[in-house]
């Protein structure tokens, strides 16, 4: 059999291989600690569940549904959007459900660029930002992010030519993997970019709703302008802990909105009924369960941060996002780090460049595992550099 080739042009998913090694130690009996997904173990909270059982009990919600989705959710949407964000959506025209914030993230790429077009892609990033143009037939500038810009991308650096074949700029705040936040000004530079080339602006903002310390995440549709220039890619997983539940949405720019449902009438035939009806609910009972959640993860952050602190590593708190970006220890690069505390400690780190080349030297820990478990996972790393230490 012949396959195509564009799925050797992208490299292995990596949690897929994380996943793989994962079950691999269990199976020969090794108690694995897992940070390498961003995956949260909590429940989803009770209203959400509730209004999926009463919504899949109605015979109405068993039929196809459609890819324009239910007003209910595009209405609980524009709700969501105006109260948290104070941006004014039409929930007619400026909004579509998406099945999980990556389906939107790749296929946007479908609905935006063409062979020979340019995508311009975080780096590090999360990895659809690199497969959604390489499927497309584009290819991927990167954008570097790096500490000392507080991992940002500077979009004046990119080259004219490179700028000038672009029409997607991908961008994300708070950010994964870095936990940078947006810096005052970048989102209106965005805006201006797009603008002056006529690109398209796709914020992913799957992280908008776990923030620690007051800091309150703003939407990129809340800049001027920026309705004009694109759409934001938006997700239930990560604040509600609806991961398995693919649910998500794009707003913004009528005419990206218009043209993601025309792509997605040949791909799939939308959303379950009843899932929009939970998601709306999501919005509406539940929409201050995510500050629950994220004092959660703002507890782990700091256990974690003062354990590493304790063997010498250091890391700023990041002010969003379930992760920690973390330098490694000198004397390792990002895999050496990782193979050593998965060795050694059976804990499972991501390795910083598997988001992108700007990733080495770092790794990231992903705080989705209760209090208990980060904690020995911290006290195994601390005796995996000592045991190096004295070899
Ligand atoms: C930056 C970023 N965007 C989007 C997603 C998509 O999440 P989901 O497909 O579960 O909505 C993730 C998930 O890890 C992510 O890290």
């Amino acid at each position: 059999m012949r396959f195509a080739t564009r799925l050797d042009r992208v490299p292995p998913y990596l949690f897929a291989e994380i996943e793989r090694r994962i079950a691999a130690m269990r199976a020969d009996g090794v108690d694995v600690i897992s940070l390498g997904i961003g995956d949260p173990d909590l429940p989803t909270p009770a209203p959400v569940v509730e209004a999926l059982q009463r919504a899949a009990e109605q015979p109405a919600t068993h039929q196809y549904p459609s890819n324009r989705g239910l007003s209910a959710f595009r209405e609980a949407v524009a709700g969501f959007y105006a109260v948290r964000f104070d941006v004014d959506i039409d929930a007619e025209t400026e909004i579509i459900p998406v099945l999980g914030g990556k389906e939107a993230v790749a296929h946007v790429a479908l609905a935006c660029l063409d062979p020979g077009d340019v995508a311009l892609s975080p780096d590090p990033g999360y990895p659809p930002y690199t497969s959604g143009p390489v499927f497309s037939g584009a290819d991927v500038h990167y954008l570097p992010l790096r500490e000392e810009n507080a991992f940002m991308p500077d979009l004046e650096a990119i080259p004219p030519e490179t700028a000038s074949r672009a029409n997607l700029l991908y961008f994300n705040y708070p950010n994964n993997p870095t936990g940078a936040v947006v810096t005052d000004g970048f989102f209106e530079r965005a805006v201006a970019f797009a603008g002056e080339r006529d690109l398209v602006a796709i914020h992913d903002s799957a992280y908008t709703e776990i923030a620690f310390d007051g800091y309150r995440p703003p939407s990129f549709l809340a800049s001027p302008g920026a309705k004009e220039v694109g759409a934001e890619i938006f997700s239930l997983s990560k604040g509600w802990n609806m991961t398995g539940w693919r649910v998500g949405w794009i707003a913004g720019n009528a005419e990206v909105v218009e043209r993601y449902r025309q792509l997605k009438t040949n791909l799939d035939s939308g959303m379950f009924d009843a899932l929009q009806l939970a998601g709306a609910a999501a919005l509406t009972e539940a929409r201050d369960f995510p500050r629950e959640m994220s004092e959660i993860y703002r507890r782990r952050r700091d256990l974690m941060i003062d354990a590493l602190a304790a063997i010498g590593i250091a890391a700023d708190p990041p002010r969003a996002t379930p992760y920690l970006w973390i330098r490694v220890p000198d004397g390792h690069d990002s895999a050496s780090f990782t193979e050593l505390v998965l060795e050694q400690a059976a804990v499972i780190v991501s390795p910083g460049p598997s988001f992108g080349p700007s990733g080495e030297g770092y790794v990231r820990i992903s705080l989705t595992v209760a209090d208990e478990r980060l904690e020995e996972a911290a006290s195994r790393i601390a005796s995996s550099l000592r045991v190096e230490s004295r070899a």
